[in-house]
């Protein structure tokens, strides 16, 4: 078996199924504010430079105060230089925009991002066609507000009035989803940072943005829409394309690690091989790349395949290993949860019936665990 990655997680018995990227990662937040030497924008709980170590991982453990050593793990996988101008732009009066296919880690950047900068990665608007301006900049509470009239008090605040009066990054996710007229409220607020009520008279009605608010979007190039944003909207945001991770290396490092983690979670022990899921990140690779790592060409699936969709797959087939296979992951068990995730169009079962039947088969001549997998393609079905 691999080696394990021990992540820092502070998984207490919640209840709850998922924790926020400021639980999951308190230790290493505390670990990194406590050595923070350097300057920090206004508002912000940590230094440009520590956003980006607790975002990407640092060679050596941090040592705190009490002397106990604080793994900073890398969280995503990919440009950091990318990592680094996001982290820039926050720090500006520009916008955030993270868009690219589904499944890159766009929401996860934006999360950590808001949970590093701001210690708190809730102030989130899930963007929708049924989104409202109600949901995004504040609501009235119709009871206090027939009491008492239009007040301060009697506003029920949404993220972005939250954001601005507490000066914390404030995530859109899926933008483009939203009808237009709603995208736009946030035109003037990302450039005068300042949100009007008409309802409450002179300056009552002024809301000022605190240092630390911004606004990191993110939207999926694979919907309709990104350009059909106002040319006013994206003129307030600095876009960065997040694309799939480029090295099977590091894919399979955090697949490895993610299946390990959510087994963990679900209290399931089973065995998982990191050679077995290389066959999966392997595949997952090629297909989606359109190309062997001997340099062959691929026939690819329309569908995507995203690594998101790679964890998925692993943790599935760990699961049926447990409840109905030996408990140890086979690749055979991979086989029969990829159809799953990686066909969704008419054509994409052909397009992997052949990749197992010209490139699978080519390696299963050569390689016993790529055998096993080429002998389980019957469960991919016609
Ligand atoms: N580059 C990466 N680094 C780290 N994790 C990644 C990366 N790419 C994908 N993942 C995995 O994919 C999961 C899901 O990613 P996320 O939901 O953030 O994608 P997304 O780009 O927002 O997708 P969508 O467009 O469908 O909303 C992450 O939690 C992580 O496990
Ligand atoms: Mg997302």
């Amino acid at each position: 078996m691999g080696k394990k990655l021990v992540e820092n997680v502070v998984e207490p018995e919640s209840g709850r199924q998922r924790l926020m990227a400021e639980e999951r990662f308190a230790n290493e937040l505390a670990a990194l504010r406590e050595q923070d030497r350097f300057e920090r924008p206004g508002g912000w709980l940590l230094s440009p430079r520590s956003v980006r170590d607790f975002i990407c991982g640092t060679s050596k453990p941090l040592k705190t105060a009490g002397r106990e050593s604080i793994p900073i793990l890398r969280k995503f996988f990919g440009d950091d230089s990318l990592v680094e101008r996001a982290i820039v732009t926050l720090a500006t009066d520009r916008g955030l925009m993270l868009i690219g296919e589904p499944g890159t880690a766009k929401s996860l950047l934006s999360e950590l991002l808001a949970a590093a900068i701001s210690g708190v990665s809730h102030l989130t608007i899930q963007g929708s066609a049924a989104t409202t301006e109600d949901q995004i900049r504040y609501s009235w509470n119709y009871a206090l507000l027939v009491a008492k009239g239009p007040s301060r008090e009697s506003l029920v605040p949404a993220p972005l009035y939250q954001g601005m009066t507490q000066g914390k990054l404030v995530r859109f996710e899926e933008i483009t989803r939203c009808p237009l007229e709603v995208q736009d409220v946030i035109v003037p607020i990302l450039s005068e940072r300042l949100m009007l009520i008409p309802e409450l008279e002179g300056a009552n009605g002024m809301i000022h943005a605190r240092p630390g608010f911004n606004v990191i979007a993110t939207a999926n190039t694979r919907d309709r829409g990104v350009n059909e944003m106002s040319a006013a909207l994206k003129r307030r945001f600095n876009f960065e394309t997040v694309r799939p991770i480029p090295s099977i290396a590091d894919e399979l490092e955090l697949v490895q690690r993610e299946v390990e983690r959510q087994l963990q979670g679900l209290k399931i022990d089973v065995e998982v091989d990191r050679d077995v899921t290389e066959l999966l990140v392997q595949t997952f690779h090629e297909l989606r790349t359109g190309k062997t790592v001997e340099g062959a060409s691929v026939q690819q699936p329309s569908s995507v395949l995203s690594t998101a969709e790679a964890v998925s797959v692993a943790v599935s087939a760990s699961l049926h290993a447990k409840f109905y296979g030996s408990g140890k992951l086979e690749p055979s068990e991979i086989v029969e949860h990829l159809v799953g995730s990686a066909v969704k169009e008419p054509d994409d079962r052909k397009a992997l019936g052949t990749y197992f039947d010209v490139n699978v088969k080519g390696r299963a001549e050569q390689n016993e665990l790529w055998k096993r997998y080429y002998a389980a393609r019957k469960k991919l079905g016609k």
